[in-house]
């Protein structure tokens, strides 16, 4: 843990050891100061040295305070600078682990808790690192340089705090104890409110179109209701320390003055002394109820910092083949015993038994109910996921021998829920093919029938989209998804279900513009309408993960009931043809 933190510090380690180094200068300061003060009591104004002896002192600890006061003021903003530092790496470097991770790992997590992670998480990750390298210094040096100081005092006296620091001991073991358990369990009431968020902002249309907004701020306030409960419940033991504390110094304090005072009357003690001795007191007491807290910071931040180190030490379940490999060098793709589950379980399998062989250029359609596992099939063959048994092969070459970046630059895919990014038009296409001319945009476009709404618009290419595309219609946004995909001119190209938006006679055109586009292309076609892919080389019909049949259009209406169900209800109902 300690190599992870040195180099996620990176270049704010300087920041990290001069700041500890400063507090230490002003904790001695602060210790020494009342050593000053009490020869000037004792040998200036009461004593022999006069008022010469005592201007000399009171020089020296204005000296020494002014010294005390920058060092602490530099220390804090070194500490300021690592820790911001320190939390701003951590935070960089969770985002590329994050960028790294496959479906499944991103499945694994939940997207909320890896918001909460990167977010509250590392805050407070950030807190205690502050915490620890100005307190965590501090209190020890302060702790031992006052204990000192008091014994050479008065030995008699320090007993004192024989009695005192026991239980103040007990006290803290308690709270520790105690504390982890209830904050890990408050993080995790983080996460679900996070999930309650984050869904309801993503879906905020559907919420509304369903008059759900009752609903769904009950179940957030719940959720809120509960974290606060978690919260209170973590912070009540907390807060225990405080009183704990305080008490223990007045009752020193009040021991102190009674047993010194009469050490004094006795000749035993200086005045002088005895007042020293009282800032000692405090000084040793506080430098413990800091440490208490340090103590309580890294309870807290453990169950943060444990979080944090599951995402960073996850391995990406993809491995990268380990040698930049060669290109794939057409786009066939063959299954073999293929089977594949989400979970690690193997026995919950959503494919199974997959055996396929489609040719280099071929235009494949894909039917199946919902939950066959058609884009579960398809999600295999860029590497979204990887098989759980069996072996695919893309190009003659298994998928696992391809470099990722080589692999996903020849498969393009047009996922079933599509995303697009703020920015322009031109800015979400060029994804697509950063090295795209004009010419090949205006080409992509056609095909993909973008082109019609694009004039449309007065701004063309450079329209503005909002985040998730939300100015464009359904059917525009698949268009537009198709021809990002048709830019980077794939060997083979997945559509999941992306026309499903977009009228018959329009998606009609758009088949006829990609086979003009991508001549030699391997073509999968996830479609609901038998329209979109009776025209296709082959159609395969997909049941309950396996594959029922594959044949043409022509085949599958003699021999294959559930296709020829599927035709005969689009027919007699009219629904899309
Ligand atoms: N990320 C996932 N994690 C776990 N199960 C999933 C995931 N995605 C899909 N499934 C399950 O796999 C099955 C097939 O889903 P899918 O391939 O999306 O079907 P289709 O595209 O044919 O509608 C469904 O039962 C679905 O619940
Ligand atoms: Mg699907």
């Amino acid at each position: 843990m300690l190599k992870q933190l040195n180099s996620l510090l990176g270049e704010y380690r300087l920041y990290a050891i001069l700041s500890p180094l400063l507090i230490a200068g002003e904790v001695m300061m602060e210790i020494a100061i009342p050593f000053v003060m009490a020869n000037m009591l004792d040998n200036g104004v009461l004593g022999s040295g006069g008022i010469s002896y005592t201007v000399k002192m009171g020089c020296l600890m204005i000296l020494m305070a002014v010294i005390s006061l920058i060092f602490g003021a530099l220390s804090g903003r070194m500490a300021a600078k690592a820790s911001t530092g320190l939390a701003a790496n951590i935070r960089n470097a969770l985002f590329d682990q994050v960028m790294n991770f496959s479906f499944s790992n991103v499945d694994k997590f939940s997207t909320a808790s890896l918001i909460t992670r990167l977010t509250s998480d590392v805050t407070n990750v950030q807190n205690a690192f502050m915490m620890i390298i100005r307190m965590g210094v501090r209190a020890p040096i302060m702790l031992i340089g006052a204990t000192t100081m008091a014994v050479l005092i008065s030995r008699n006296l320090s007993l004192v705090f024989l009695i005192a620091i026991p239980i103040l001991g007990v006290a803290l073991f308690y709270i520790i104890k105690n504390g982890f358990p209830r904050f890990q369990r408050m993080l995790t009431h983080y996460d679900t409110m996070n999930a309650s968020v984050q869904e309801n902002l993503i879906g905020i249309r559907v919420v509304k179109a369903f008059v759900r907004e009752d609903h769904e701020t009950k179940k957030f306030t719940d959720n809120a209701q509960t974290l606060r409960q978690a919260q209170f419940f973590a912070e009540k033991l907390i807060i225990l320390n405080m009183p704990i504390m305080q008490l223990t110094i007045f009752g020193c304090i009040v021991a102190v003055v009674w047993y010194g005072g009469n050490l004094v009357i006795g000749g035993g003690l200086e005045i002088g002394q005895l007042s020293a001795f009282l800032t000692y007191n405090s000084q040793i007491l506080m430098s413990l109820m800091f440490l208490s807290m340090i103590f309580i910071m890294c309870v807290l931040s453990r169950a943060s910092v444990t979080r944090i180190q599951e995402v960073l030490n996850e391995i990406s379940d993809i491995r990268d083949a380990a040698d930049s490999s060669p290109c794939p060098k057409d786009g066939s793709i063959e299954f073999v015993n293929a089977s594949f589950s989400y979970g690690s379980e193997k026995d919950n399998l959503t494919l199974e038994n997959i055996n396929l062989n489609i040719r280099s250029g071929e235009i494949v359609g894909i039917i199946g109910g919902t939950g066959s596992a058609k884009s579960t099939l398809v999600q295999l063959i860029p590497r979204l996921y990887d098989l759980s048994g069996g072996q695919l092969l893309v190009g003659g070459h298994p998928v696992k021998e391809y470099a990722l970046d080589t692999l996903r630059g020849c498969v393009s895919m047009v996922l079933q829920k599509n995303v697009l990014f703020s920015g322009t038009i031109r800015e979400n296409l060029l994804w697509g093919n950063p090295d795209a001319t004009q010419e090949d945009l205006d080409r992509a476009c056609q095909a993909a029938q973008v082109k019609e709404f694009i004039d449309k618009f007065p701004d063309g290419y450079e329209t503005l989209l909002e985040q998730g595309g939300t100015n464009l219609s359904g059917g525009q946004k698949q268009r537009l998804c198709i021809a990002r995909a048709l830019l980077s001119q794939p060997k083979i190209i997945i559509l999941d279900d992306s026309t499903s938006a977009v009228d018959t006679a329009t998606d009609a055109k758009i088949r006829e513009g990609m086979r003009q586009e991508l001549k030699g292309t391997t073509v999968l076609l996830i479609a609901q309408r038998i329209t979109s892919v009776c025209d296709a080389d082959k159609i395969i019909v997909m049941d309950n993960g396996t594959i029922n049949a594959v044949g043409t259009h022509e085949e599958l209406l003699q021999s294959n009931e559930i296709y020829r169900e599927v035709y005969e209800s689009q027919q007699k109902g009219g629904l899309p043809q």
